[in-house]
């Protein structure tokens, strides 16, 4: 198969665009790049450190940077995992509408808290509750489901996710 547009994957945090990611990477044989650990190396600071020390506002704009020299790059074969507020920019979603093919991982809410109440490497659920975080995730959604292709995930496991990815893409072979 040949994709000549980059995949890039959107979704709230603990949808699994990582996994999913390096995942599709050794299927499809492309090279995966996850932004927030690209953003990490270039910043030499975990995420938490950089929110802390340099600020949020800090944090977006070198997304934003880092997003857009990615989806600009000469490189065909990639694919990116993108941090679950980027898709929020619109400029980021600008230039995923004009350089990939771009996948939502679609969770219920109940999964997604589940998932990340037991990690505390996202600074940008800190304090909030059960209650808001799904108000959150419902906000966002809605910019999630403005991506080309939504991949309903719950009851599937992670290569089946994977194949549903596979046969959008090999299904738009052509238009990619
Ligand atoms: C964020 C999600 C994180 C990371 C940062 C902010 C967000 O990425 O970019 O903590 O605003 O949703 P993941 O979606 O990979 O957890």
């Amino acid at each position: 198969m040949k994709i000549k547009k980059k995949i890039v994957l959107i979704g709230m945090m603990g949808s699994g665009k990582s996994t999913i990611g390096a995942l599709l990477s050794k299927k499809m044989n492309m090279k995966f790049v996850d932004v927030d650990s690209k953003i990490e190396t270039i910043e030499k600071q975990t995420i938490s450190q950089i929110f802390k020390l340099k600020g949020e506002k800090y944090f977006r704009e070198l997304e934003v940077e880092t997003i857009s020299s990615l989806l600009c790059s000469k490189e065909k074969e990639l694919i990116l995992s993108l941090g679950g507020g980027s898709f929020l920019d619109e400029k980021i979603r600008r230039n995923v509408k004009n350089n990939s093919l771009s996948f939502w991982l679609n969770w219920k809410p109940l999964t997604i808290i589940k998932r990340i109440r037991k990690s505390s490497k996202r600074p940008v659920i800190h304090g909030l509750n059960d209650q808001e975080i799904e108000k959150m995730m419902l906000n966002r959604n809605k910019y999630y489901a403005k991506s080309d292709f939504k991949i309903d995930c719950d009851n599937h496991k992670k290569n089946q996710i994977v194949d549903k990815i596979v046969l959008i893409l090999k299904k738009n072979e052509f238009k990619s």
